[in-house]
């Protein structure tokens, strides 16, 4: 992924149809998205079950922007081969999944892949302290993971703004994932953010046989921040 500023939308594929995955890829990237935000779930790390690196391997050749790898799974290290053989362009992990974070990042890194490191709502931005020079992207989580379609949590905006600092000049993407849509978007990135996952407002009303609806909530995502800058 090119580093720059310019706002990304990637629609999380958790409120997509389970039945057909390849073509909400298709669908929601001739719509517009910038990414395809992919969240694999183990039922220990979070409370929801979705899916594993074999999925994500299926779903692949249906993707041809950028495979943006959640994994709300714990442990994390010994499956991180698995999904980058299964193709991801970016693996993000979350700090509380670990007690070797600057391990993790070394390995995704060490694969070639984009390494991203995410953080639940309750945990302070200090723990990214010690691995931002090895990570190109944090996600800010501003909903507690595990399900689509929850509310945001406003609370995440001050954290944003104390990340976006910590970070200073390095090019690491700040990327929101949790309750994103016309209304929270422009928040965030006024806070300093520039990739926005979006689940249920983007797939909420359309479906593969009508991905215009997709193209809409998308649209309405992305100005809703350009008039707010
Ligand atoms: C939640 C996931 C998010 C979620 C976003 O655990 O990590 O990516 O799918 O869904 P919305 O946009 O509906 O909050
Ligand atoms: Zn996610």
């Amino acid at each position: 992924m090119k580093f720059d500023k310019s706002i990304k939308i990637a629609p999380s594929i958790l409120s997509a149809d389970f039945s057909n995955f390849g073509e909400e890829c298709l669908a929601i990237e001739n719509q517009g998205a910038d990414l395809v935000h992919i969240d694999v779930m183990d039922g220990h790390f979070v409370p929801n079950i979705t899916f594993g690196a074999e999925t994500c391997k299926a779903i692949r050749p249906f993707i041809n922007t950028i495979m943006d790898v959640h994994l709300m799974i714990a442990p994390v290290d010994s499956h991180l081969q698995n999904f980058v053989e299964a193709g991801a362009d970016i693996i993000s992990a979350h700090v509380e999944a670990t007690p070797h974070i600057h391990r993790t990042m070394q390995a995704i890194r060490g694969f070639g892949v984009k390494a991203g490191v995410a953080l639940n709502p309750g945990t302070p931005v200090e723990s990214l302290e010690n691995v931002l020079d090895l990570v190109d992207l944090v996600c800010v989580m501003t909903v507690n993971p595990g399900f689509g379609g929850q509310k945001f949590i406003y609370s995440q905006i001050e954290k944003i703004k104390k990340i976006k600092d910590l970070i200073g000049d390095r090019p690491i993407h700040i990327e929101i994932d949790g309750g994103i849509n016309a209304e929270t978007a422009p928040l965030v990135v006024n806070a300093g953010a520039n990739i926005l996952v979006a689940g249920s407002s983007v797939f909420r009303g359309g479906s593969v046989e009508k991905p215009e609806i997709y193209g809409k909530n998308i649209d309405l995502i992305r100005t809703s921040v350009s008039k707010k800058m």
